[in-house]
């Protein structure tokens, strides 16, 4: 079996520069998953957010947690529970606007701790769009503007925790599912496992790693990518042993961002767009409801969808073909 890709950052900075931008291409092509280390964001704020978070979750959401689990019976289910998950979660705003001070519960360093973390896994993501605008050919910044909209990206963490589960078999930690928006930043538990991505029909670990950060695509970046690179489906299974921490941080298009697979890449492959345009919004909206169901429908549904109209006045790279 081929090795789930780990790429050290630092090659970037030498003569292995081009030997890393081949692994990061291969793994967009191939995984729409890779793992990278010496990404830059140092360790001793990594360990402290692992530890605030930690520290938060036993202080204030574990007791809700098993009060939610005792009041839906989900520990002793006999059958598989398929509408919901086996996690504890609260979602951290930064981009447009933070909301990091209105969430309750959040102590002053936590607080800190979070906004500082997300200003560096802000930076490493527009890194990453444009390595991965330099492997795509596309010119350098072409990503961060198609993500723009008129306000900016829309940059979220979802705080997660996954607690020692009596009935791994019969509730997930997490559905299946793709993720909807743009790049995600994964920094996840070294010591408990359970994240796996769907690889050529089968289930793959992606192995937890101290202080290294999981990369994987979102469905935009496949419809940008005219289906380039792809979204990748992936599930947690909760762990009978041991209480996971999962932040996942979501740097994806604006709200009203136009979405629209990139003229250079369908003019270079003498292409058609086979994905729609539309507005990340409206994707959105429909995702919510789709989450955990395949994504081809959600593409099918939003070119049935009309653009408002002062967006459909811009032309689109030829006729939108119907595969
Ligand atoms: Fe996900």
């Amino acid at each position: 079996m081929e090795n789930f890709p780990v790429i050290d950052m630092e090659m970037l900075n030498g003569e292995e520069r081009s030997a890393a931008m081949n692994m990061i291409k291969d793994a967009c092509e191939n995984w729409g998953f890779f793992e990278i280390k010496n990404h830059g964001i140092s360790h001793e704020l990594m360990d402290k957010v692992e530890r605030l978070t930690k520290e938060h979750y036993a202080k204030f959401m574990e007791q809700r947690f098993k009060e939610m689990v005792a009041s839906k019976g989900l520990d002793a289910t006999q059958s598989e529970i398929d509408d919901l998950d086996w996690e504890s979660t609260f979602f951290l705003r930064h981009l447009p606007t933070s909301n990091i001070s209105e969430i309750p519960d959040l102590e002053h360093d936590y607080r800190l701790a979070m906004k500082e973390f997300a200003e560096r896994l802000e930076k490493l993501a527009e890194e990453l769009l444009d390595l991965l605008c330099e492997n795509l050919g596309l010119e350098k910044g072409y990503l961060k503007k198609a993500f723009y909209g008129s306000k900016g990206p829309t940059f979220g963490t979802k705080v997660s925790n996954y607690p020692p589960c009596p009935k791994p078999e019969l509730i997930k930690g997490l559905r299946a599912h793709t993720d909807a928006g743009g790049l995600i930043l994964l920094f996840q538990d070294d010591k408990v496992s359970g994240l796996q991505l769907l690889k050529d029909g089968r289930w793959i670990d992606v192995p937890p790693m101290r202080h290294s950060i999981v990369i994987n695509l979102g469905d935009q970046l496949e419809v940008i990518t005219n289906g380039k690179y792809k979204s990748v489906m992936h599930r947690v299974i909760a762990q009978t042993d041991g209480n996971r921490m999962s932040l996942a941080s979501f740097y994806n298009p604006g709200s009203d961002a136009v979405i629209y697979p990139a003229p250079a890449l369908i003019e270079e492959e003498n292409q058609n767009p086979i994905y729609p345009k539309f507005v990340f919004e409206d994707y959105m909206k429909l995702y919510a409801g789709l989450k955990f169901q395949a994504k081809e429908p959600r593409f099918e549904a939003m070119k049935a969808m009309p653009l408002p109209m002062a967006m459909d006045t811009t032309p689109l790279q030829g006729p939108v073909a119907t595969a």
